[in-house]
């Protein structure tokens, strides 16, 4: 196949790519319908070694609502990974198969070592602790959605800072964009690593890190809840510890912006209250739409068919 690319990182696209993509996307919100055959004859395979609701059947709903077909597997025990094959052999099989592959794996790198051997491309689902590029995809489309533009926020980021693969992956985007104060709120012991504050002092982007979430919320433009990643801590004590460390209720959203949005990447355990998902600022479900318009353009987009969008305007950028 010309033209292989895969997506490991939000950073494999620049931000121009990107802001493509995002019209894309944007456009499949309003033309749903336009879409439908656009992947007619051609297969996705979702490879998940790990856990998933939402970004395997997202990924799966995109590729159906695209007209194409999917196949794999949801589970490492039910994949022949269980005799011992490796993901480099997985994906040498699964070229054979299928036009475009989203892999999940607990190791950090999988998804790249299958890149390096595969025939098609390879989409990072999530690698352990390290990665989770279309759930950055997921929150930028969001965040250019319902703010408006990807800049000019103060944006929260709350919860487990330390294993969170969606808030290293969000930073990492964010950071090329104009205007944007970060706030780290966490415990002291899943603080963001020092490699990101790191990052953020040589660039010159104001951050600070505090501990109580209700003494930031009015200078909130965007609340990025997270929950504590239960898998990946070493200790249970110190998971049962720190796991209700926060939880947002109605009584902190009364100190928040009337504008403020709240998104979290889900799933959630108890770190949002319910009584809070009748609030107008509570945006977790709407991301999750968005998710799938994201998708549905990033397969698009890798299969270069994006030529073929029916949108003039967007037409007028390809
Ligand atoms: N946000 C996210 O990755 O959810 P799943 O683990 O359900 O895919």
């Amino acid at each position: 196949m010309s033209n292989l690319r895969h997506l490991m990182s939000p950073m494999d696209f620049t931000v121009e790519e990107l802001e493509q993509m995002f019209d894309v996307a944007a456009d499949i919100e309003k033309n749903m319908d336009a879409y439908a055959h656009k992947c007619d004859g051609k297969i996705m395979a979702t490879c998940f070694y790990e856990p998933s609701t939402r970004t395997r059947l997202s990924f799966e709903t995109a590729m159906l609502r695209l007209g194409g077909k999917v196949i794999g597997f949801a589970d490492a025990t039910s994949s022949s990974a269980a005799k011992g094959e490796s993901v480099s052999d997985t994906i040498r099989v699964i070229s054979c198969f299928a036009d475009i592959c989203a892999m999940r794996h607990p190791k950090e790198g999988a998804p790249m070592v299958a890149a390096t051997k595969s025939e098609i491309p390879v989409i990072n689902a999530g690698d352990g602790g390290h990665q989770h590029p279309t759930q950055t995809l997921t929150d930028l489309l969001t965040i250019r959605s319902l703010h408006g533009k990807l800049g000019d926020f103060t944006i929260g980021l709350c919860g487990d800072l330390k294993f969170g693969r969606t808030v290293h992956s969000l930073i990492n985007a964010l950071v090329r964009y104009e205007n944007i104060k970060f706030i780290f709120i966490s415990p002291p012991e899943l603080k963001v690593p020092d490699y990101i504050t790191e990052m953020l002092a040589a660039r010159g982007i104001e951050y600070k890190e505090v501990i109580k979430l209700e003494d930031v919320m009015p200078e909130l433009d965007l609340l990025y809840m997270t929950r504590v990643q239960k898998e990946r801590f070493f200790n249970e004590e110190d998971y049962i510890r720190l796991k209700n460390f926060y939880v947002l209720d109605k009584a902190k959203m009364e100190k928040a912006k009337e504008t403020m949005h709240i998104l979290h990447p889900l799933p959630r355990v108890n770190e949002i209250s319910v009584e809070v998902d009748a609030d107008p600022r509570a945006s977790y479900f709407k991301q999750v739409q968005y998710g799938l318009y994201v998708r549905m353009a990033l397969i698009l987009t890798l299969l270069n068919m994006t030529d073929a969008h029916v949108n003039e305007g967007l037409l007028k950028k390809y």
